[in-house]
């Protein structure tokens, strides 16, 4: 099948290239010029495990082009994907410029019965806007399609190529015909195609995302209410997470949940709600939780620590929002970061790829950086751990003691047992666990 893709971003690069994979001709078009650039000389600008692969076996095969011209691609394509960005705009709505752009230019160059599919996370009705901005630009036929993507940065190969499911909000048979097609190499499994509405298909992405958040704020909200009482958060995880109706995912308290998905859906449900006169209550306390959440440590090193942070410096593990990525929109590192500094301390990070990312946020030397996760140790209060990399999940104690000029470590994600901890002779303080340390951080 002819497929064009508009956005190469995590989404859109990722449904191109494994669709490509699939045996269809895929355009990608992006109107960033130097990333097209860099893709058409085989370099990949996001981290994404397998992806670099992925994409240079479809480019030496024929089948995946990158272009800046996106009417190359629109013109052909039996099915064009909507795979822009969908930030949060003024009062957390989300900002739908990008997708009425690309709306735009498919209305220019469309082919009659195409089917042009919103992957982008776009807000119920967003759909309709599409077809109205085509529509103003052309008399040919066509469909629409809201097709939704769960994809999970770090996983995102593996979660389009063997998806949970594919959610379709179709307008037509034909549509639901054509997708099926386009789907079914990824379904051998026999994992569902959900058909349905487009208003539901838009509201489901969003639902997915909420229900995720809220599981997450909840279970911040028992950690601190373990710090209160003496009871240990992992414990009651284990606990809960073994009953079917609960499960064991998504259930890890910690210093918070980032990345470009959550927060900013979150947001922008609580929005598109307000619209219509309703106040998503649990999602505007699943929100505010998130938001304090992100500067808990912070709140547990100036207790540890005092107000004034001036002359201190701080070890940070992982910038990255989540681990497999190099991504840090809206990572609580940087909440962290901003917080410390704030206070006037100083920062050295390191993580294992969103390094050069973080160059691009923090210019001149706002924050330094270790060659390993080791070297930022050196002559540090405490060690600050915000993202849960493999590589840091069981340190050399020693030279972590040795190095560090304290022997403090405050751990966002829970990786360390706090008796193993006080037996190696370190300060320790995690996330709704027994605090191994002067105070009793509450
Ligand atoms: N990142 C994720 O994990 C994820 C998962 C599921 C859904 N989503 C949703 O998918 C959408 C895309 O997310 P992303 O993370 O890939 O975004 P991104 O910011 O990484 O990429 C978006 C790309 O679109 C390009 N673009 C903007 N306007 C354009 C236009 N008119 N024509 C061509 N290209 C254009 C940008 O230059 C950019 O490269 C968002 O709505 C997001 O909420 C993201």
């Amino acid at each position: 099948m002819e497929v064009t893709v508009i956005g190469t971003g995590y989404v859109g690069l990722v449904a191109g290239s494994c669709l490509a994979g699939a045996g269809n001709r895929v355009t990608c078009a992006d109107v960033d010029e130097a990333r097209i650039r860099r893709l058409n000389s085989g370099e990949v600008p996001i981290y994404e495990p397998g992806l670099e692969a992925l994409i240079a076996e479809n480019l030496a095969a024929g089948r995946l082009r990158f272009t800046t011209d996106a009417a190359e691609g629109i013109r052909t394509a039996e099915v064009i994907f909507i795979a822009v960005g969908t930030p949060p705009g003024e009062d957390g709505f989300a900002d739908l410029d990008f997708v009425r752009a690309a709306a735009g230019t498919i209305g220019e160059h469309l082919r009659p019965h195409a089917v042009v599919v919103t992957k982008s996370t776009v807000p119920v009705g967003t759909n309709e806007i599409v077809r109205a901005e085509i529509a103003r630009r052309t008399d040919v036929p066509f469909h629409m399609c809201a097709n939704p993507e769960f994809l999970k940065e770090g996983d995102a190969v593996a979660d389009f190529m063997y998806p949970d499911r594919v959610v379709c909000g179709v307008d037509a048979e034909s549509a639901r015909e054509r997708m099926t097609e386009l789907y079914e190499p990824f379904r051998r499994s026999g994992n569902p195609l959900i058909f349905m509405d487009i208003p539901s298909a838009e509201l489901t992405k969003y639902a997915a995302n909420a229900m995720l958040a809220a599981r997450i704020s909840l279970m911040n909200q028992f950690a601190e209410l373990c710090e209160r009482t003496g009871a240990d958060i992992e414990r009651v995880r284990r606990g809960i997470g073994s009953d079917p109706r609960i499960g064991p995912a998504f259930l890890y308290a910690g210093a918070g949940y980032g990345g470009s998905c959550l927060p900013k859906d979150v947001q922008a449900l609580i929005r598109s709600a307000a619209e219509r006169d309703l106040d998503l209550t649990i999602l505007r306390a699943v929100n505010e939780t998130n938001d304090r959440q992100k500067t808990l440590l912070v709140r547990k090193i100036r207790r540890r620590f005092g107000e004034d942070l001036s002359g201190r410096r701080f070890a940070l593990w992982g910038l990255a929002f989540k681990p497999r990525t190099d991504d840090m929109r809206a990572a609580p590192s940087r909440a962290i970061v901003a917080a410390l500094r704030e206070r006037g301390a100083s920062i050295v990070a390191h993580d294992p790829v969103a390094m050069d990312p973080a160059r691009d946020i923090y210019l001149g030397d706002e924050v330094e950086y270790g060659a390993d996760e080791y070297e930022t140790l050196d002559g540090a209060d405490a060690l600050v751990l915000a993202t849960e990399w493999l590589q840091y999940r069981r340190p050399d104690w020693a030279a972590v003691g040795e190095r560090l000029a304290r022997r403090i470590v405050f751990d966002g994600r829970n990786l360390f047992d706090p008796e193993g901890m006080a037996e190696l002779g370190f300060e320790y303080y995690p996330v709704g666990r027994r605090q191994i340390g002067p105070e009793v951080v509450a």
